[in-house]
């Protein structure tokens, strides 16, 4: 029998979300924070471009409103859009605070004035940033402000296994009282009892073959979200990052939007221009046009990347704004203030997730869900640049003042029962895991990328209903270890994916389908919902205190 945990919040996830949040709550309550890696390694250290924020005289709340909304394309939830950026300026200013060494402006009389870029879709320069690693400063900065903390344990190399909720005890509550945890140390599952749990785990990007984001990004936080009968919304809007450098050995490095934002043209082999042909934007257009454009161009001429060029700018320009893109090329052979760097699009970002309302809470008693992880109807069908980070502070500062005024009339839950391992055995055939994580990521890319069919999805859901079942046999008979556990949550979430996107047709943002190629106008447009079985055989059941509100019309399909 393992010592079972017990905290106040138990936060999964250590990037912009979970860390702001562990430093927004009150100092008398007792966090965990974990993390499956090293504390650093999400998303959040590789940000490149910024954080958006009105934060210019001529700047308006509403400007960034209506970008951000038209970004969406139509999907964005109104009222979620306001409070995100209405606490823009706010959220900024906290970090500022916390001593983020954010970029100030070239010109002498202005020195003291933070930089402000551009990026896809932003009428403004209102994009904040720490050079071309904004993450990496970010990230610095609150890692080093929880380690003063004594009310917080950090706890690396820990990976969730599963939500624990009230049905596990025999209760009706509709409750999360924790989570398993695998100790990767110890190579054992352990018990965390908590008053509140928080989803900050990322995204879910590694579902495709090329990918922007780390390792982590598994989807983790959904997959277990949706095991433990909370609903999902959206997950057929898969980001596809325009500009990631075509370079076998640079596993897709993004080349910030920013170099676009700062006069970079996106070209084709042959050095002609391309954009002004698919939007009056240009190289500027939101990021969904941007790719598909890229895509197109691409298929249509076989070739195998395009060209950013912003080699027109001063040498010292580019090494003052870009360092760490100029450097990794130099690296990889590329010295882009001389020449055009090659680029093809590669997935980057996960709008849907696990729905939640403007204080994270999801459909489970005491389960918030924040950052990437969570579908606040902030991003509709297509994420705005760097809304992500802003996204990220704002909802875990609004997290946080939620439990943070809930913690002294919340119980602690009783014992929870223990790991149960009596019937698996250790795998002698790992090589399965590996086999069935690449012929996911590959037919995800093929079937399920940036132009589907009915026809690509339907396959795709074949060949992922087959793995589901090979992977759960798997996982029944052997003991868990990271990799089947992230490979199994992959599956779980490149299947909500493909439903989600079968049950969409027309085409709106980041999902375009040949079959339904224009958008639906006959009727208000809609989000996908997935609701899981666990969750319809006990409906009506409402969050006492999440409330959940239906945005508009919704497509309800049942798990
Ligand atoms: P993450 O930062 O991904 O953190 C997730 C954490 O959860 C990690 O610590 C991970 O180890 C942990 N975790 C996951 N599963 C488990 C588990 N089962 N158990 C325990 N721990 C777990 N957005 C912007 O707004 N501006 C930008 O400039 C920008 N640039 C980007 C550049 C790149 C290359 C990438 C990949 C993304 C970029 N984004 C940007 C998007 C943005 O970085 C992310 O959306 C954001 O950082 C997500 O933060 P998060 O806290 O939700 O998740
Ligand atoms: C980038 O720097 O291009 C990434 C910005 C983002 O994902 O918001």
């Amino acid at each position: 029998m393992h010592t079972q945990h017990q905290y106040d919040v138990l936060i999964i996830g250590s990037g912009a979300a979970g860390l702001t949040l562990a430093l927004r709550l009150p100092a008398r309550a007792r966090i965990a924070v974990i993390s499956k890696g090293p504390l650093r390694e999400g998303n959040t250290w590789y940000a490149q471009g910024g954080i958006s924020a009105v934060l210019d005289h001529k700047d308006s709340i509403e400007s960034h409103i209506a970008d951000t909304m038209d970004a969406g394309a139509g999907l964005c939830d109104p009222e979620a859009v306001r409070f995100t950026v209405e606490q823009g300026p706010e959220a900024v200013q906290w970090l500022i605070d916390l001593g983020v060494p954010f970029t100030r402006r070239d010109e002498a009389e202005h020195a003291k004035e933070f930089h402000l870029t551009r990026e896809g879709g932003h009428q403004h320069r209102r994009v904040i940033h720490a050079a071309d690693n904004t993450g990496q400063a970010v990230e610095t900065s609150l890692v080093e402000a929880v380690r003063q903390r004594d009310n917080i344990d950090l706890l690396e190399r820990h990976m969730a296994v599963d939500l624990i909720t009230a049905d596990r005890i025999g209760r009706k509550e509709n409750h999360c009282l924790g989570a398993y945890v695998l100790d990767r140390g110890k190579h054992q599952v352990e018990v965390f009892r908590a008053k509140f749990t928080v989803l900050a785990s990322g995204g879910a990007s590694k579902v495709y073959l090329y990918t922007s984001n780390p390792d982590t990004s598994t989807g983790d936080g959904i997959a277990m979200a949706w095991r433990a009968g909370c609903r999902v919304a959206n997950l057929e809007f898969n980001q596809f990052h325009p500009t990631c450098l075509y370079h076998p050995r640079a596993k897709s490095f993004l080349i910030t939007e920013a170099v676009r934002g700062e006069g970079g043209k996106l070209l084709l082999p042959d050095g002609k221009p391309f954009m002004q042909r698919f939007d009056p934007r240009g190289e500027l257009a939101p990021r969904d046009i941007v790719a598909r454009a890229i895509d197109h161009e691409m298929k249509r001429h076989g070739y195998d990347h395009v060209l950013l060029d912003i080699s027109h700018k001063p040498e010292a320009f580019i090494k003052k704004h870009f360092p760490t893109v100029h450097q990794r090329c130099l690296e990889l052979g590329f010295d882009m203030a001389r020449e055009p760097l090659p680029v093809v699009p590669a997935a980057h970002y996960t709008c849907g997730g696990v729905r939640t309302d403007l204080r994270g809470h999801s459909d489970l008693e005491n389960l918030y869900v924040i950052g990437e992880t969570a579908c606040t109807g902030l991003h509709g069908a297509n994420r705005m640049a760097s809304n992500s980070l802003l996204e990220c502070l704002v909802f875990a500062t609004a997290a946080a003042a939620d439990i943070g005024a809930r913690l002294d009339t919340t119980s602690l839950p009783p014992e929870l029962p223990e790991w149960d391992e009596s019937q698996v055995t250790d795998s002698d055939e790992e090589v399965v895991v590996t086999h069935n994580w690449g012929e996911l990521r590959r037919f995800m890319w093929d079937y399920v990328g940036i132009v589907r069919t009915d026809k690509r999805l339907q396959r795709a859901r074949r060949r992922v209903e087959l793995l589901q079942q090979e992977i759960e046999d798997y996982y029944g008979n052997f003991r868990v270890t990271n990799d089947l556990l992230e490979l199994r949550n992959l599956v779980q979430v490149a299947e909500l994916i493909i439903r989600s996107a079968q049950t969409r047709r027309e085409s709106r943002g980041l999902h375009y389908t040949l079959d339904y190629p224009q958008t639906d106008t006959s009727q208000p447009p809609r989000d996908t919902i997935l609701v899981p079985e666990k969750r319809r055989r006990g409906e009506p059941r409402r969050s006492t205190t999440g409330i959940m509100v239906e945005r508009r019309n919704i497509v309800e399909q049942l798990g």
